[in-house]
């Protein structure tokens, strides 16, 4: 918990967050003092001295937020197990920021480790001495609750986390004011003919779900809702077009990603009393090749009556999705947002340090998103969205097939989804960076929550 205290005490730790002078905290001794004069004379960005097994860390106060938060990374990994707490001397939003980095480093997924209490970090309290606005602390809170939750959620093999597991981790969140949750089982999802999501559930065991969650504030400041897709293929074998195990299919329980991502977006919101009216759909399940697994060449009409030839069962997201993208036009939205971990060619495109945006939404829209994934360092690249590859997704027997030409594999999957929205449309590739293999500073190895944080940025500016 990052809180608000008045002094520090000496059973924490401390860091410094230095400018041009040292402004030193009552009950520090006078060589800390000196200490922090010979690094700011220095050039180094961070250092720190122990005293006894007291850390007092002197970080360089930076405009650039990000090289905040990564500071507060480099704090985690030099603290011990045990530690308890950390102060943070030093005002505005490089604290917050620092704060920020330290509380998300400090994310671990235990679960299913025996000796899970052995491994745990103790730090409870990030204390930040100088004075916020108590509004500013609650809600980078709530935040990194959310983004814990994503995390745990990519993070949870398929063995817990079903589809019907997932709805019901969401449908917690109702405990959150103005928030109401309603989960459609399979009877429900197939009287509304959700063809998309049933056909890829045709090879499952597990039943589909298709989740829909709903913050409604007082006095929202829009009258039309924007509505939040999030992909929900809570395993991803690849089903009869089989994935091969190594580097490709052992990830595939991230393919919840974009479920993780606009369920945790909306929680956070809806936790920060945002005054804006918003809408999840999470439709969910896993992609095997059992049963009666649907098969390429198969024709399936989705939810808006459209005929999809399927000519890769691996092509799964955009099957589901689309139904899910259908359905928002029944509620009207005046800016529909999906995010999926939907492509490789994503990856191919521009790796894991960004996620790839597109779609027909007005510019300026797609550039206050692209703005906030500067501000809060998950970062967008936008790809362009002309019509002409749309083409690649028609087919010869069917309204559309499944699968795009060989190239630019990213946005054909973009053109098939905005096929099914009426309204302003935008979409996000998250395959890349919604799962590392390798810690990358505080967002960790395993499932990032990426988007949670973006997202929670854009809605504040909106
Ligand atoms: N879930 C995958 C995309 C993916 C790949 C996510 C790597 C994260 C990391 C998706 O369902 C998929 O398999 N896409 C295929 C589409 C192709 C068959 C058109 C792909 O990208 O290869
Ligand atoms: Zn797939
Ligand atoms: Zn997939």
């Amino acid at each position: 918990m990052i809180k608000q205290g008045k002094s520090y005490s000496k059973d924490g730790h401390i860091a410094f967050i230095v400018g041009n002078e040292f402004k030193t905290v009552e009950g520090i001794p006078t060589i800390v003092e000196e200490q922090a004069k010979k690094f700011i004379a220095s050039d180094e960005k961070t250092d720190y001295i122990k005293l006894g097994e007291q850390f007092i860390f002197f970080v360089k106060e930076n405009d650039d937020l990000e090289k905040m938060r990564v500071a507060g990374y480099e704090t985690r990994t030099k603290l011990s197990k045990e530690a308890k707490e950390l102060f943070i001397s030093g005002k505005g939003a490089s604290a917050l920021a620092l704060a920020e980095g330290l509380a998300l480093s400090n994310y671990q997924f235990l679960k299913y480790f025996k000796d899970a209490d052995k491994k745990r970090y103790q730090l409870e309290n990030i204390t930040l001495l100088d004075a916020f606005e108590a509004k500013d602390i609650i809600r980078l809170n709530n935040t990194t609750k959310a983004v814990y939750w994503s995390r745990d959620m990519v993070n949870e093999p398929l063995s817990y986390l079903t589809a019907p597991q997932l709805a019901k981790e969401i449908k917690a969140f109702e405990s959150v004011e103005n928030l109401t949750v309603k989960v459609l089982d399979k009877k429900k999802i197939e009287e509304l003919k959700m063809g998309g999501l049933l056909a890829v559930n045709l090879g499952s065991i597990d039943e589909p779900t298709f989740t829909i969650v709903e913050y409604k504030p007082k006095n929202p400041k829009n009258k039309k809702p924007i509505v939040l897709v999030g992909k929900g293929v809570v395993y991803d074998t690849g089903g009869m077009s089989l994935k091969p195990t190594a580097g490709s299919m052992d990830s595939m329980k991230s393919d919840m990603g974009g479920a993780a991502c606009m369920a945790g977006a909306i929680y956070a919101a809806a936790m920060n009393e945002l005054d804006l009216h918003l809408i999840a759909l999470i439709p969910a399940t896993d992609n095997r090749p059992g049963g009666n697994a649907y098969v390429p060449g198969d024709v399936i009409t989705m939810y808006d009556g459209t005929t999809v030839e399927v000519l890769n069962t691996d092509a799964e997201g955009r099957m589901i999705l689309a139904d899910a993208l259908a359905y928002s036009n029944e509620l009207d939205p005046e800016l529909v947002i999906d995010a999926a971990t939907l492509t490789g060619a994503a990856v191919a495109a521009i790796g894991q340090k960004a996620s790839c945006v597109m779609g027909n939404a007005k510019q300026e829209t797609i550039d206050a998103l692209v703005k906030s994934g500067y501000n809060v360092h998950e970062r967008l690249a936008q790809m362009p969205f002309w019509d002409d590859y749309a083409e690649e997704v028609k087919s010869a027997i069917a309204d559309l097939k499944n699968l795009g030409g060989k190239y630019a594999g990213s946005i054909t999957a973009g053109k098939f989804l905005e096929h099914f929205v009426k309204s302003p449309y935008i979409h996000l590739d998250i395959a890349g960076p919604a799962y590392l293999d390798s810690v990358d500073n505080y967002k960790g190895k395993g499932g990032t929550g990426v988007g949670v944080r973006l997202l929670n940025n854009f809605f504040e500016n909106y």
